[in-house]
């Protein structure tokens, strides 16, 4: 067994992460996975960049160290830090292990965050690999990622082969927001190593001045011979759809509500899922400005759209199929929602500042290949 002396505890080898969950403006929660079943710890403390060469540096606050230790031993750890300000710049330490650790941003502070999904083997071997490494270039405040993030979330081996282990340098000091995806397969292991509000499956929350509402579409439509069919769940009063309502009535104070699901409602692809698009009437009117869904490996982005129509203040589709590409499953033309699409792994970087929301399509070389920008 490998060990690592951490003061006065023989601690066992961490296995995935430390990576982050659930940022607030005061407050994250730190996950990680060890060999052994053990108490967790995790120190705190701001720091303040120094100039120290290229790399640069930073200077620990020595009196704003804190630390705090789990209740009992465990194999996968979820410790809740506190009492952070946002606009300071801070490190944690796990086991030794030291990595930058910031607040969500306060609403009037611009952000940027990347989308991606489909790491679950739809590339080459090394694409996970190479798309982490260009996301974290763009240093993001936050990832999203719509689904298919594994092969076959069931496995246990699937979370640290596509996704933990790739992600491993990006997710130390990037909170990682996932909805589930038909290969999550809603397995334990899903819940298990995230920290979403419960249920956990659909959820809830603000990052700067946007409001972002994760849904779990693999519940609301079921593949029954091959076939997408609507559940009961995606009947107008389940609990998942009253969730949807109460949770853009509440967002009211945001400026932006962006919304992520993995079935994508329109894409010009196989497996465009159109029994989403039930879901439209509650988004419209619930002011929903963007939607990413996954699912369909390739981007494609829509016109504006208003019940299925082009509409100049409609909402955009965009599919961030992110790390795979399927250039055989495009229909031979666009359909009339379809702005613009490709088919080659990518992710999307958005830059949110107040009323102007600007994105780009980048693909895994770096290559912007789309950019749009949304005004209020
Ligand atoms: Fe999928």
């Amino acid at each position: 067994m490998d060990t690592a002396i951490l003061g006065l505890s023989l601690m066992s080898a961490i296995l995935k992460g430390p990576y982050l969950q659930c940022p607030t403006t005061s407050s994250v929660t730190v996950m990680w996975e060890t060999v052994e079943e053990e108490r967790g710890e995790v120190v705190w403390f701001e720091t303040q960049s120094i100039h120290a060469g290229l790399s640069g540096s930073a200077r620990t606050v020595e009196s704003t160290k804190r630390c705090v230790t789990e209740d009992g031993a465990k194999r996968i750890h979820r410790l809740e830090i506190t009492g952070l300000q946002p606009d300071l710049e801070y490190h944690y330490e796990v086991q030794g292990q030291r990595h930058p650790l910031f607040a969500a941003p306060a609403p009037q502070r611009p952000f940027c965050f990347c989308v991606t999904s489909e790491t679950g083997g739809y590339g080459d071997d090394d694409i996970n690999q190479r798309l982490f490494a260009e996301m974290a270039h763009w240093r993001p405040d936050m990832l999203l990622v719509v689904g298919d993030a594994v092969s076959d979330g069931r496995k246990y081996e699937d979370w640290e082969r596509f996704f933990f282990g790739p992600g491993r340098q990006l997710l130390h000091s990037t909170p990682f927001y996932l909805c589930p995806g038909n290969h999550e397969e809603n397995a334990d292991w899903f819940y298990r190593f995230t920290a979403f509000p419960h249920p956990g499956n659909y959820y809830g929350f603000d990052f700067g001045n946007v409001h972002f509402t994760a849904l779990d579409s693999t519940r609301l439509v079921d593949y029954i011979d091959g076939q997408p069919q609507a559940t009961a769940e995606l009947k107008d009063d389940s609990g998942q759809r009253s969730f949807l309502r109460q949770d853009l009535a509440a967002a009211a104070a945001a400026d932006w509500r962006i919304a992520f699901f993995h079935y994508p409602p329109y894409v010009s692809c196989d497996f465009e899922v159109p029994e989403m698009r039930s879901l439209v009437p509650d988004m419209e009117a619930g002011g929903v400005d963007l939607v990413f869904n996954s699912h369909t490996i390739v981007y494609e982005r829509s016109h504006p759209l208003r019940g299925g129509r082009f509409q100049q203040d409609g909402i955009l589709y965009v599919v961030a199929g992110g790390a795979g590409a399927k250039p055989e499953w495009f229909r031979p033309k666009r359909a009339g929602h379809t702005a613009q699409s490709r088919a080659v792994p990518h992710f999307v970087h958005v830059t949110v500042a107040g009323t102007t929301l600007e994105a780009r399509a980048v693909d895994v070389d770096g290559r912007v290949f789309d950019m749009w920008v949304l005004r209020k």
